[in-house]
């Protein structure tokens, strides 16, 4: 659910996606309208307060603009509801996407170490219009879902990655690709570990070395800032990937027995 750095080939043929079939046109509308009037942040109740990061000369926090996380929600909301975005993912965006995160996913679920399978329940963290929770199902993987603090029904729940709006040990597979958005990397990483259930598998697509957008909140410098977060699992691999400006996949599973 990112933007491709390329410039994009031709348009292909657009059926509408999933998400928006049945009304997208007023869908837009109301986005247009909802997006255009700066809407409140969704309220988040954090059962634990959010503290700081500890400084990690792996990862460049970029807090500086943000005066609150109501301010920094709102900026997060300013991308995902942008309507011309959202218009570009929903239909130029939305089959060479969905087909590249089907290979991606058709390849971990034949990988040998059961990293997924059809019957795996599996979360998107931060899906954005749920790209990647479509090519979940198209794979075969049915009890798949999207969090992001827009939903886009019925692919894409509403919930801060921040705070998962899920109990622990809920998901056997969650995947995510904005981990650059995180204001608390930490948070993000504690609350998949935290829904995931023990031997449970998690992969990230990140970019090391290379700023992310305005949207962004911090720069990967190292793989080992993001690796270090995982108190509770075991990598499993790094590999090199190219996936719409992200360059590096990490796949880790929790632990079976974690503290
Ligand atoms: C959101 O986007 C609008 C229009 O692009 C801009 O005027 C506004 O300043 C943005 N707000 C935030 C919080 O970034
Ligand atoms: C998983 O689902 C896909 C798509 O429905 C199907 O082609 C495949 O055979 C299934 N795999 C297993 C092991 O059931
Ligand atoms: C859920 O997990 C967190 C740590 O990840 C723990 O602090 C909390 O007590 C757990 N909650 C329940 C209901 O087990």
């Amino acid at each position: 659910a990112r933007r491709r750095r390329k410039a994009p080939p031709p348009p292909p043929p657009p059926p509408p996606p999933p998400s928006s079939s049945s009304i997208p046109f007023l869908s837009l509308l109301l986005l247009y309208t909802y997006s255009s009037s700066s809407p409140p942040p969704p309220p988040v109740a954090f059962a634990v307060p959010l503290s700081p990061t500890p400084p990690s000369p792996h990862i460049r926090m970029r807090r500086a603009g943000f005066r609150s996380y109501e301010d920094y929600l709102r900026h997060q909301l300013n991308k995902t509801l942008d309507p011309r975005l959202r218009r570009v993912w929903a239909t130029r965006d939305w089959h060479r996407k969905v087909d590249a995160f089907a290979r991606a996913f058709a390849a971990l679920r034949d990988d040998d170490g059961g990293l997924l399978s059809n019957a795996s329940r599996a979360l998107c963290v931060g899906a954005r219009l749920g790209q990647e929770v479509a090519a979940l199902r198209l794979v075969g993987v049915r009890d798949a879902v999207g969090i992001d603090l827009a939903p886009a029904p019925p692919l894409v729940v509403r919930g801060d990655f921040h705070a998962q709006p899920f109990a622990n040990d809920t998901f056997d597979f969650e995947f995510s690709n904005v981990f650059d958005h995180a204001l608390y990397p930490d948070r993000f990483v504690a609350e998949i570990e935290r829904t995931l259930r023990p031997g449970g598998v998690a992969v990230l697509h990140v970019a090391v070395h290379r700023r992310g957008d305005k949207y962004s909140a911090n720069d990967l410098l190292d793989v080992q800032g993001l690796v270090g977060l995982f108190r509770r699992s075991d990598v499993i691999r790094i590999s090199k990937v190219d996936a719409f400006g992200l360059d590096t996949e990490v796949i880790l599973r929790k632990k079976r027995s974690s503290p």
